[in-house]
């Protein structure tokens, strides 16, 4: 894989316009469906905003399929629902059509709910039988998780399966999260990260160094595809500004 590309953005709300753009740039650049799937967390709710205000517009949404790198296992009117936050900030303000939205079903049993998410992505699994997605939208915890592996089962990432159950450490909820091979197989993929708390990781991932060790974030590494970075400065520490 090349080196990661990082961009850093002086706020919250650049990174979210510029990925907009870019989020935009990719899907009209893709002549049949562009599939994404995308992720819970705060930084995302903002970007969900600012595309429902500033882009919808922008491309076709007919050609877009939206899935979920994780889901909590919850209803989807749950407030905890990645879905559900994703409805309510973006797509009851785009005109998507319900069967391009393929959400995991968190309100079944958590073994339920990852085997038939599995078997709907096996939809567009490549010739190695691994989903291929055309873009992987992931958060980082202050812990250095992403999507739903946590570092205490980050034994998960490689689970030889398309999609595994989880549980957060903290409050032991069950979650239904993509496996490594699934993300790292990607054509693309793109951290949103912000924070002041995340700026360790981020360093310590970005510069390949010892404290890396251990974060499921420092695994994603695309076999093929491109990797990039969206930060604002807090969660970049040290690095530079380019917007
Ligand atoms: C989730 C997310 C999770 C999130 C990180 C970062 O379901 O909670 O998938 O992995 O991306 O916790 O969240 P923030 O963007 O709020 O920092």
């Amino acid at each position: 894989m090349d080196e990661p590309v990082v961009f850093v953005f002086e706020n919250k709300q650049n990174l979210v316009t510029e990925f907009s753009s870019f989020f935009s740039k990719l899907v009209s650049q893709a002549d049949a469906s562009f599939r994404v799937a995308l992720s819970g967390g705060g930084t995302p709710k903002i970007w969900f905003g600012d595309l429902a205000a500033n882009h919808r517009d922008d491309f076709d949404w007919q050609k877009v399929h939206l899935y979920w790198g994780d889901e909590r296992c919850v209803p989807p009117d749950h407030s905890d629902s990645n879905f559900g936050m994703t409805n309510s900030y973006l797509l009851e303000k785009i005109d998507i059509p319900e069967s391009n939205v393929h959400r995991i079903k968190g309100e079944l049993d958590p073994k339920q709910a990852a085997e038939e998410y599995s078997k709907e992505l096996s939809e567009f699994q490549d010739e190695s039988g691994i989903p291929e997605f055309d873009l992987v939208i992931l958060g980082m915890g202050d812990d250095g998780h992403t999507a739903s592996i946590f570092p205490f089962q980050i034994h998960l990432w490689n689970d030889p399966g398309i999609c595994v159950v989880a549980t957060h450490p903290d409050s032991g909820q069950k979650r239904v999260s993509l496996t490594g091979k699934v993300i790292n197989n990607a054509r693309a993929v793109a951290f949103l990260v912000t924070g002041e708390a995340k700026s360790e990781k981020v360093e310590a991932i970005l510069n390949g160094s010892e404290k890396s060790t251990g974060l499921p974030a420092a695994l994603v590494n695309p076999v093929r595809g491109e990797l990039f970075w969206f930060l604002d400065k807090e969660a970049a520490g040290s690095l530079r500004i380019d917007e």
